[in-house]
């Protein structure tokens, strides 16, 4: 506990701006990695691979600008590689620890970029969301994208924009907000980051935990959609996530996720 308050203090003492609890999250994933990060490993690996794999798909010609999204700690990017491969390499998130930001100017082509890839932080949920707004303006400002990366960040989208609708934060409207405009909310927001990708005009890997289970002493307890009723109607590799094993998260039980990786998103469309 003490040393998540410490690294929350660092990252906001040097100036991490923190409106929507992106960088507690982020904290909170660093003190669980450092708790499983045995089990976790086959998750981060195989992921990375998959990144890797997927940007060195990449024609050398075309290897100027890789954008990752959602990189948090980096546990589950390439970074050195995909600095090595690409001009440069932009990461995309709400959120950077002090240490992220030191890696990647260490890197020296790495740039870290503080954005909300939804476009709709803080916007009322009645707002018709703006076709150029979040991963479309991000794309538009780099004309020279040739890789996207979407780490492990689909699922967490629309809990943070639903977050910032709860009363304390939007006073006016949380309250008479039902919970078929919220739930539907939700599905817009990872319905719009799969046609984002899709609408890149590069190769685009997306790795993301499709489905959560419960389980006690190997037999299903609870599953749950983490994709708001979503099919991405992607094909792809899956794979288990040993998310939080031995009650940790949830009393008496294993918590686990199934994971989706697509190599590229618009070569998986079914
Ligand atoms: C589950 S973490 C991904 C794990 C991360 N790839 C890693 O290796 O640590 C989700 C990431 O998405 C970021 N994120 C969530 N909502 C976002 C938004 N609207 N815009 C940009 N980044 C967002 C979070 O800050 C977090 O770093």
């Amino acid at each position: 506990m003490l040393a998540e308050a410490l690294k929350y203090a660092a990252a906001r003492l040097r100036g991490q701006s923190d409106p929507y609890g992106h960088l507690a999250q982020q904290v909170a994933i660093w003190a669980r990695h450092k708790r499983h990060s045995a089990v976790w490993q086959p998750h981060l690996t195989r992921a990375k691979a998959l990144a890797l794999a997927s940007a060195r798909a990449c024609p050398e010609q075309a290897r100027r600008t890789a954008l990752v999204m959602g990189p948090g700690l980096l546990l589950d990017v390439p970074l050195d590689e995909l600095s090595a491969l690409f001009q440069t390499v932009v990461l995309a998130d709400m959120a950077f620890v002090p240490e992220v930001r030191a890696r990647a100017a260490r890197l020296g082509n790495v740039q870290t970029l503080e954005v909300d890839l939804t476009g709709r932080l803080g916007q009322r949920p009645d707002v018709v969301p703006d076709a150029a707004s979040g991963l479309a303006q991000v794309a538009a400002d780099l004309p020279e994208l040739d890789f996207a990366y979407s780490a492990n960040l689909l699922s967490q989208l629309p809990l943070f924009a639903l977050d910032a609708l709860k009363p304390e934060r939007a006073p006016d409207m949380a309250p008479g907000m039902k919970q078929e405009r919220r739930a539907k909310l939700a599905a817009e927001l990872v319905r719009q980051h799969l046609d984002g990708l899709k609408a890149l005009g590069c190769p685009a890997c997306l790795v993301t935990d499709v489905t959560e289970r419960g389980l006690r002493q190997g037999v299903v307890n609870y599953e749950a959609d983490l994709l708001f009723g979503v099919q991405p109607g992607l094909t792809g590799e899956s794979w288990i996530w040993d998310l939080a094993p031995d009650g940790e998260a949830v009393r008496g039980l294993d918590v686990e996720r199934v994971v989706l990786g697509v190599s590229d998103v618009r070569a998986a469309t079914v």
